[in-house]
C-alpha cells in the first residue's frame, strides 16, 4: 500500500469511530494537513449526521466549506466530543510531535475543548522517542531572536521556516536535534519563555486513541 493509501484508511476508519462515538447532531473538530483531508473527505459522505465542524486551520475551514459541511468559530461551541487529527510523530504513550503544517496552536486549542482525541497516521510517523522531526514552535515575529538563543540553551538547533506565515500572523522555528526524553517536561519548559505562542509537542495532552495505518490494517490504540 502507498502512504496515502495508508492515510485514506485511518481516515475512513476515524469516520466510522466519530459515527459510532459521537452524537448525531455533534459538531467534530478537525485537524489539518493530507490525512486529516482525506478524513474531511470520509467525513463529507456522511455529513448529515452531523450539525457541522471546527476547524484548526483555514485551509481546514476551506476544504470543509467545499464539501457543504457548516464550520462553526470556537466561540460558539462548548462541547467538541471527537477531534480527528493527524502527526508528525506519535510515541507509545499517544504523545505527538504536530505542526508540519504549521497549525500547532488553533490545533491545540481546538484538542483542549475536545473531550476525545483521535490521532490518525501512517505507520511511519510511530517512533519509540520523539525528535527526529524537527519540533515546530510558534513565535511572535519580535521575539524569534529571543526564542531561539533559549531554544539553543535547551540542545537545539532552532531553523526560520522561510516564507511561512501562521493562520495567527506569527513566525515558526523548527527545531532540530532536541532529544526529547521527557516530552510533557519539554512542552512545559518551552511554553514558558517569553515569545513562544505554543510548541507542537501534545504531551500535556496528548491523543486518545491512535488509528494507525500498516500493511496489515488499521491497528488501534487506547
Ligand atoms: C499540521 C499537523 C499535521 O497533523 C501533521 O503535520 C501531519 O500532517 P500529514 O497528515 O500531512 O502527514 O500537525 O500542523
Amino acid at each position: 500500500m502507498t502512504q496515502d493509501e495508508l492515510k485514506q484508511a485511518v481516515a475512513q476508519a476515524a469516520a466510522d469511530y466519530v459515527a459510532e462515538n459521537a452524537p448525531q447532531g455533534c459538531i467534530v473538530g478537525v485537524g489539518t494537513g493530507s490525512t486529516a483531508n482525506f478524513f474531511i473527505d470520509a467525513l463529507a459522505r456522511q455529513k448529515d449526521r452531523y450539525r457541522g465542524a471546527v476547524a484548526s486551520s483555514e485551509a481546514t475551514r476551506k476544504r470543509l466549506e467545499s464539501h457543504g459541511i457548516a464550520v462553526f468559530d470556537l466561540n460558539e461551541v462548548s462541547d467538541i466530543p471527537v477531534y480527528v487529527d493527524g502527526a508528525d510523530e506519535v510515541d507509545a504513550g499517544l504523545n505527538m510531535i504536530k505542526g508540519g503544517g504549521g497549525a500547532l496552536t488553533r490545533e491545540k486549542i481546538v484538542a483542549a475543548v475536545a473531550r476525545t482525541f483521535v490521532c490518525i497516521a501512517d505507520g511511519s510517523k510511530q517512533v519509540a522517542v520523539m525528535g527526529k522531526f524537527p519540533l515546530p514552535v510558534e513565535v511572535i515575529p519580535m521575539a524569534r531572536a529571543h526564542v531561539a538563543r533559549q531554544l539553543e540553551k535547551l540542545g537545539g538547533r532552532p531553523q526560520l521556516r522561510t516564507g511561512f506565515i501562521t493562520d495567527n500572523g506569527n513566525e515558526i522555528l523548527d527545531v532540530h536535534g532536541l532529544q526529547i526524553a521527557d516530552p510533557k517536561a519539554l512542552e512545559a519548559e518551552i511554553n514558558q519563555i517569553v515569545g513562544v505562542v505554543t510548541n507542537g509537542l501534545f504531551a500535556l495532552r496528548p491523543a486518545d486513541v491512535l488509528l494507525l495505518g500498516t500493511a496489515e490494517g488499521v491497528r488501534r490504540s487506547g
